[in-house]
């Protein structure tokens, strides 16, 4: 098998064991793997005569890996936001039918060929800003059919695209027409019927669900974990977002990978999160477009140690964005995190979102998803916005365009 070296790198690995950031860098890769990274001058001696590619001083950094997107849906909700800019709001809108509902309508309506062709080019703009792994729900069928063609429309863009795409159940996004009024009858009658025919068909990587007074209920969530861990799959939740249900503690208790948006968890929710081993991903394109007023609580996740994770929750109402870049920025300017705290969020943090320890930093071992910038540092990245320096992509060990 052939090993490539990239040379003259400058690399941000996002391994809290080595430095920030290492200059005169070079990297080793074998296949899908990374062999070897450090300063050029360490390399050993068994790799001097491989095939090398020099970068003139490039930063090189992980690929990044989007952890919570809806990316395949049907259609726009352009309307809705000119009925927030009037003064709706976004509960308001759902209450009325318009929301989630506007999007199952169409979503409903679109095959499978449609669903891919219309999720592509937000797909593209991501990985043209240098994502390698994304993560897809489903939760816009709400119908047993429906929900299992998102799912295999997601597991079609990572056949026709370079990207790992990691798939999502969210069945319990929202509770149907057919049974407003009957959520504990939509999750037995279909939700988890749905969910049992897309796991034998290997459709579902994680569970997901909406803990919200607009969707389900903390009890109406714990049956549809327990039906997970009957199926052996983990689990992660829309908590806190728009109210406390208490919705994180309840993901913690259940071992969620993951407790989603958070803008009013508490101390607590922090400290349980914290033992559970469970991450807070924040998703400051949601806290923006809704206008909010109250940011998640970043400092009692950092006093506690959970680590946070950075993604675009890239869907057509909350979140109309497909860039991971401009969500690193927007959680630094709106929710103060670091710049650091951004790039772990979008990388090393990210894939333990998804249950990946395969990737997210530059160390021996780990797959060959590397993003290369035409920048200096990985500061300039998420300052600038709208920009989209990536020089080039390499997704298990292969050169891409983007
Ligand atoms: O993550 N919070 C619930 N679900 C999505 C919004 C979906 C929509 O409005 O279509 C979210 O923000
Ligand atoms: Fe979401």
């Amino acid at each position: 098998m052939q090993t490539l070296i990239l040379t003259h790198a400058t690399l941000a690995a996002m391994d809290p064991s080595g430095p920030w950031l290492l200059s005169d860098a070079a990297i080793v890769l074998k296949a899908d793997r990374i062999l070897w990274s450090g300063p050029m001058a360490d390399l050993p001696p068994e790799h001097r005569e491989a095939e090398s590619r020099p970068l003139d001083g490039r930063l090189v950094t992980p690929a990044l890996i989007d952890a919570h997107t809806h990316i395949v849906h049907a259609g726009h909700r352009a309307g809705e936001f000119e009925a927030r800019l009037e003064g709706a709001s976004y509960e308001e809108i759902a209450r009325a039918g318009g929301g989630i509902l506007s999007t199952v309508r169409a979503t409903r309506a679109a095959s499978e060929d449609d669903l891919v062709a219309q999720a592509l080019p937000r797909v593209d703009a991501l990985l043209a800003e240098g994502v390698g792994t994304l993560e897809v729900k489903s939760g816009y069928g709400l119908d047993h059919d429906t929900e299992l063609r998102m799912l295999r429309a997601a597991r079609r863009i990572g056949e026709e695209r370079p990207v790992t795409v990691r798939t999502s159940f969210l069945g319990a996004h929202a509770v149907p027409p057919e049974f407003k009024g009957h959520p504990d009858a939509y999750l037995d009658e279909v939700c988890l019927p749905a969910l049992r025919a897309a796991h034998s068909e290997g459709l579902v990587d994680a569970v997901d669900g909406f803990c919200e007074g607009i969707a389900f209920t903390p009890g109406q969530i714990a049956r549809l974990f327990d039906e997970a861990r009957a199926l052996g799959l983990p689990v992660k939740l829309h908590a806190e977002q728009l109210s406390h249900l208490g919705g994180a503690q309840l993901a913690a208790r259940h071992g969620a990978l993951s407790a989603d948006h958070l803008e009013y968890a508490t101390d607590d929710d922090a400290k349980a999160m914290a033992a559970s081993g469970t991450v807070a991903t924040l998703l400051p394109g949601a806290f923006y477009t809704l206008k909010e007023r109250q940011a998640p609580p970043v400092a009692a996740f950092r006093d506690q140690g959970v680590p946070m994770v950075v993604a675009t929750d890239c869907n057509p109402g909350s979140s109309p964005l497909s860039s991971l870049l401009l969500a690193m920025n927007m959680a630094c300017t709106l929710f103060g995190l670091t710049v650091q705290e951004s790039w772990l969020g979008a990388t090393a943090h990210a894939a333990r979102a998804l249950g990946l320890s395969d990737r997210g930093s530059i160390a021996p071992g780990q797959r060959a998803d590397l993003a290369l910038w035409d920048a200096e540092s990985p500061a300039e990245l998420v300052y600038r916005l709208g920009q989209r320096p990536l020089h080039a992509r390499i997704h298990g060990g292969q050169w891409c365009r983007s």
